[in-house]
């Protein structure tokens, strides 16, 4: 028997409250202890998501909201630009390419954010563009794009065109306003920072794009947001929610402001900052500049054996999973979640863990050797 961790960038775990706050009965979606539920979560939500307007939440998975982003915000026929640098990038592109619009994709190198200058260029190359989508942060490579600087670009160019950002592995482990980085539209998952079992996806959205979202005639019915948030404002939802995730959601939200939005914040920068810098004495390499490092999720390369050693011995020695590479990254790297219910001394156990194993694998000594500059950080913070 051991301790599990699991320490993958999705799903996460889930604090005891919250499992308990699940479990103690199911409530009727159309009774008034539900309305109620509504009622105390609605503002509590947008605090989370940096933002003075309602919070659509559906029943599916964070996919569902990419979807449901698309179609209710991108009208037939119109120039739609994806950021494309990932996997969920890529899925949003694809997204995007099942619906009638005409698709553009801002391709940029996997490990890499979008830079501002050629991506202004890029849309400056296009005409009409109403639509633009890009991660918060591309999960598949533990970049963080600079969304601010996108938004500033993308309403420079027009100021009607929508710009939707996928907070998915994002909103909850960092800090989103939405009026100033101009984002119209943040979508994110229930099983990553916000600590939730799958099954909840969340849709945040100005009143601008409510308004161009009302006129879209795009054919829709599930996905059609109109229902989610005309029956938000009864304090309700259009379909059977996931009841106990909405009773754990509320748990959550209670949580992170038990803590405190800004020390929720820093907690992840400050376990993103240790362990790259534990990493990094491991001499593993880093697959992304500091500058745009995720606060929720840390990728290293190294050689495909070792990655599957290292992957293999955390989860056999010490009950640590961890996630691989996805697509073309398959094999070339490893990826660290930390968002959510995790802490710095969750960092400090996958590092020492991390410092036996290579040690063994490598010959060398790198005993204490990760854990003392992961220390450092913590403690020089304080
Ligand atoms: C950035 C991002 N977008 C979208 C998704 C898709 O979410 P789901 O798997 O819940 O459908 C994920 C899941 O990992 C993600 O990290």
């Amino acid at each position: 028997m051991y301790k599990k961790m699991l320490m993958t960038p999705g799903p996460t775990p889930i604090p005891e409250k919250v499992n308990q706050r699940m479990a103690e009965g199911m409530i009727g979606h159309r009774s008034g202890d539900f309305s109620e539920l509504m009622r105390r979560i609605k503002p509590k939500i947008k605090d989370v998501f940096g933002t003075k307007d309602d919070v659509a939440i559906l029943s599916s998975s964070g996919t569902s909201s990419l979807e449901a982003a698309m179609v209710n915000l991108a009208a037939k026929d119109e120039n739609v630009v994806v950021i494309v640098s990932g996997a969920f990038g890529a899925r949003f592109e694809a997204i995007a390419k099942t619906y009638p619009y005409n698709v553009h994709t801002y391709e940029v190198e996997w490990g890499e954010a979008a830079d501002p200058a050629d991506f202004k260029d890029f849309l400056n190359s296009l005409d009409d563009v109403k639509v633009v989508v890009s991660q918060a942060c591309e999960t598949s490579t533990a970049v963080l794009h600079p969304v601010t600087e996108l938004g500033e670009i993308v309403k420079d160019y027009d100021e009607e065109a929508l710009f939707i950002v996928d907070g998915v592995s994002s909103v909850g482990g960092m800090k989103f306003n939405m009026a100033e980085s101009k984002i119209d539209c943040l979508i994110s998952g229930s099983q990553k920072a916000l600590m939730l079992p799958p099954g909840l996806a969340f849709v945040a959205m100005n009143q601008n794009a409510r308004q161009k979202m009302k006129d879209n005639d795009l054919p829709r019915f599930y996905l059609d947001l109109n229902q989610y948030f005309d029956s938000l404002d009864k304090d309700t939802t259009p379909f059977t929610p996931a009841v106990s995730l909405i009773q754990g959601l509320e748990a959550v939200l209670d949580s992170v402001a038990e803590e405190g939005l800004e020390n929720v914040y820093d907690r992840h920068a400050k376990m993103r900052d240790m362990l790259r810098a534990g990493l990094r004495a491991l001499d593993l390499e880093l697959l992304v500049e500091d500058e745009y490092a995720s606060p929720t999720v840390t990728a290293f390369k190294s050689t495909s054996d070792e990655l599957s050693h290292i992957k293999d011995e955390l989860k056999n020695n010490f009950g640590i999973t961890i996630a691989g590479g996805q697509k073309h990254l398959k094999g070339q790297i490893l990826r660290i979640g930390h968002m959510g219910y995790m802490f710095p001394s969750d960092i400090i156990v996958v590092l020492g863990a991390l410092e036996g194993i290579l040690s063994k694998y490598r010959q060398n000594d790198y005993y204490g050797k990760a854990i003392k500059e992961a220390q450092e950080v913590f403690f020089n913070d304080l």
